[in-house]
């Protein structure tokens, strides 16, 4: 699109959740304390408001190891097995042994974790030998954390925001670096519809693909822009296979679609259990740590009895927790069943496995940068390798803690000379916003859970067909253009079909089951195929 108007930062920051917030507020803070502060500015830029994403709904907590006996090589190992030999060993180590601090700052910026006798309240959740999930108002932890940064970026003078404002596409300069970054805003005064902003380095911070499933735990804004932006710049993206399910989020019909109540780890890290409709406890037995195995164990667990059983969902049993402590621990899990008309004082809980998290995304190395100059990446966006095949509960909010920090410390020192922009990265081809519930049933009926070649193939052949026109081709662009309203809607469906296609084609190339990546035709784990596997489904700029 052509842009209506244009402006300039230095640095432009995407998403406003806990990564994109850390990275702006740090980043600003690095520049202003350069010896020589040339002025340089920052600019925040959000799909919705501030608040909105995925981080104000987690539940459970940030991991880390602050409890006594706990240590950073504890929670490498736990990260290490969740993720299934798939892991980047020194992406963990940083992630670990930088957490604590990072935590720290968290509270010392004004973040109200829950405490306990004097002491910073640690829970469990899947996967943890230890109690370090660190939590704020019960099981509001996100929205508490997300408030206590946006106050601070708030507070520090001179970081622009705009809200309201789709990331369409970067502007690459001669070099193949960023030079821009063209954004479709609704309503924000003099910028409304489609602009351009000139910058220096762009921060991808706009999270994951939940949008791309038919039923997900994340918000309706998760539309992985981010990573098809990236796609169309010809980064490379890495691990896009290994999509997490977790394993209890609340049933609530087969027809119901988009963001679906999330019933936090930490409910079973307090003593839940789960439950068949025989009243079986079906997690003993299975591992080590019964209800408390990684998250991929517990969801295949619970899908294999659903099918077993020829039943839609399983059960969560927390009913002995008692009125006194739901209310008290878990208050918005609390609320939100009883709006479904679940009493969990008195009633199980209908749960089964939803999209909850993108493990692969953007590559980046240890300091967020990708491999378009200038381009750097942060969050569930990205993947840094922390998480392998299948994220350990409660990394992620730390994850954009402790990679935005790391990115702050880089990129004032190699910003860009500013460039003029010579190619606007256009989508390949478009898709109609109406296309989205044909995406996501043919994702969740075949590239969900349970994976086969037969099932991913039949994805493949029918996603490309949602996408309506070629851009190389002046008029069928026009035409499609006209089809689609190129609105923020249509942006936003083009966006999840070259995910979801993307995504379906790591899944067909990697031939074993392994984390979060379930092939029904491939029911082991292979090492070989691990090895030979890297550079066959990194993902480089076309779908
Ligand atoms: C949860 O509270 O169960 C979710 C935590 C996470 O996704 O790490």
């Amino acid at each position: 699109p052509e842009p209506g108007w244009t402006t300039r930062s230095d640095v432009v920051v995407v998403g406003s959740g806990i990564a994109g917030l850390t990275a702006a507020l740090r980043i600003h803070a690095n520049l202003r304390a350069r010896s020589e502060d040339d002025g340089s500015t920052v600019l925040l830029v959000t799909k919705d408001v501030l608040s909105a994403g995925s981080t104000q709904w987690a539940q459970g907590g940030i991991a880390a190891a602050l409890g006594e006996g706990d240590t950073p090589e504890q929670h490498e190992r736990d990260t290490l097995v969740a993720g299934a030999g798939a892991c980047d060993l020194a992406a963990v180590r940083q992630l670990v042994t930088e957490g604590p601090d990072a935590v720290r700052e968290l509270i010392a910026l004004g973040t109200n974790f829950d405490h306990h006798d004097g002491q910073l309240s640690l829970t469990r959740e899947g996967g943890h030998h230890r109690d370090r999930i660190a939590h704020a108002g019960g099981d509001a932890t996100g929205a508490e954390i997300q408030r206590a940064l946006i106050a601070a970026v708030e507070a520090a003078a001179g970081i622009e925001v705009i809200q309201h404002a789709l990331a369409i596409d970067l502007l690459l300069a001669a070099d193949g670096g960023v030079a821009g970054l063209t954004l479709h805003v609704i309503g924000e005064g003099q910028r409304d519809g489609v602009g351009a902003v000139h910058c220096r380095a762009v921060v991808l911070a706009s999270g994951g693909i939940g949008q791309v499933f038919a039923q997900s735990t994340n918000p309706a804004v998760s539309t992985g822009d981010g990573m098809a932006l990236a796609i169309r710049a010809g980064a490379t993206l890495r691990d896009l296979e290994f999509v997490q399910f977790h394993p209890t989020v609340m049933y609530l019909g087969q027809d119901r679609r988009g963001q679906q109540p999330l019933i936090s780890e930490a409910v079973r890290g307090e003593g839940a259990f789960l439950v068949d409709f025989d009243g079986v406890r079906f997690m003993q037995g299975q591992h080590e740590l019964a209800d408390l195995a990684p998250r991929d164990v517990v969801a295949k667990a619970i899908t294999r009895r659903m099918h077993e059983t020829g039943k839609p969902h399983m059960w969560l049993d927390a009913r002995h927790l008692g009125a006194e402590f739901w209310a008290k621990r878990f208050p918005t899990i609390l609320s939100v069943c009883r709006s479904h008309g679940v009493d969990p004082v008195n009633d199980l809980i209908p749960v089964a496995p939803a999209h909850h998290f993108a493990s692969g995304g953007v590559a980046t190395d240890l300091s967020g940068r990708c491999d378009v100059p200038g381009l750097y990446a942060t969050g569930e966006v990205a993947c840094s390798g922390v998480h392998g095949a299948n994220r350990l509960a409660s990394n992620s909010l730390l994850e954009g803690l402790v990679f935005s920090r790391r990115i702050a410390e880089v990129l004032p020192e190699e910003l860009r000379p500013w460039a003029d922009p010579v190619t606007d990265q256009r989508p390949a081809a478009l898709a109609r916003a109406d296309v989205r519930t044909a995406m996501q049933t043919l994702m969740t009926d075949f590239v969900g859970v349970l994976r086969t070649e037969e099932g991913l193939l039949t994805a493949l052949a029918q996603l490309p067909e949602l996408l309506v026109a070629n851009a190389g081709e002046a008029d069928a662009e026009m035409d499609a253009k006209a089809a689609v309203g190129a609105g923020v809607e249509a942006w936003e469906t083009t966006n999840l079909v070259t995910i979801a296609i993307a995504l379906a084609r790591a899944a067909v190339g990697r031939r074993e089951t392994r984390g979060s990546h379930w092939r029904e035709d491939f029911p082991d784990r292979d090492d070989q195929e691990m090895a030979g596997h890297f550079d066959a489904v990194l993902v480089d700029g076309t779908v």
